[in-house]
């Protein structure tokens, strides 16, 4: 996976993955509930985000009660991270070699732990500063529509497969790390058509990142053609499912 193209990303990568409000709120009152349950109360807790890219998930987290420190291993996606909300503390590094030393009381990683490899290497670096984490993922699924199911269709038919990237490659791995505490919320939210046509068009899902250009030109005109045919309107609106995963771990 080419990490380098979150770089081309993050001027544009919150549109490119909302996040309903609403599960904004969930994930942070979650997290709350999970601090106050597990660690001593306290007037401030000090949590750690580990891929905090732009800030789309996490900064919902900080408050006068949460001190946010955020790291990720790029510096443009933490750039827009810095930019809407100077408070946080934010270093470019790799999560592979934490540069911290002392201990937070949880550590967050939001659609992130797919690429951190060698997952064992992490799990020493993160037990090094935290005892609790909380992996998870929040999206609005872009895949439950007309469009990006008959464009993955026509990208096999071409014989080019896009592994999924979710969570559930790494979950078998998650589940030796300690005691877990699973919430899950789906909604669901509206999206128009016209705005995930232009996502797979400019190949912004990293799931897509690595089609070759040839197949995604010819796959492109054959949707176009199929648009057409079948008299698609694109200003639409579809109704998708929208999810928040959180694994909260303590870690043993
Ligand atoms: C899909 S984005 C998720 C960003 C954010 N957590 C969110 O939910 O919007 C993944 C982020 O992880 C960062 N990342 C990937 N591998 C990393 C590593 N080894 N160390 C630190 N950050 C990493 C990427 O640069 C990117 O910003």
């Amino acid at each position: 996976m080419n990490l380098h193209k979150f770089s081309h990303l993050a001027s544009v990568y919150d549109e490119t993955r909302p996040v309903p409000e609403e599960l904004l709120l969930f994930f942070r009152n979650e997290v709350i509930n999970y601090l106050r349950t597990n660690c001593a109360e306290k007037k401030r807790y000090s949590l750690l985000s580990i891929g905090i890219g732009t800030g789309r998930a996490e900064l919902s987290l900080w408050s006068k009660n949460v001190e946010l420190y955020g790291i990720d291993i790029n510096k443009e996606m933490l750039k827009v991270a810095k930019q809407r909300n100077r408070s946080v503390y934010t270093c470019v590094a790799n999560a592979l070699e934490i540069p911290f030393s002392h201990s937070f009381d949880l550590v967050s990683m939001i659609h992130t732990i797919q690429f951190v490899k060698p997952i064992t290497k992490f799990y020493t670096q993160l037990k090094s500063v935290s005892k609790n984490v909380c992996i998870g993922d929040l999206y609005t699924s872009l895949y439950d529509n007309i469009i990006v199911s008959y464009y993955v269709n026509e990208l096999e038919k071409n014989n080019y497969f896009t592994p999924s990237n979710s969570l559930d490659k790494v979950e078998k791995e998650l589940e030796k790390w300690g005691n877990q505490v699973i919430k899950n919320k789906e909604i669901r939210a509206k999206i128009k058509l016209e705005k995930i046509y232009k996502i797979i068009k400019s190949q912004s899902l990293s799931r897509f990142w690595n089609v070759p250009l040839e197949i995604h030109v010819k796959v492109m005109q054959s949707l176009d053609y199929f648009i057409k045919k079948e008299k698609i309107e694109l200003y639409e609106e579809v109704t998708t499912p929208a999810k928040a995963i959180l694994r909260f771990i303590d870690l043993n």
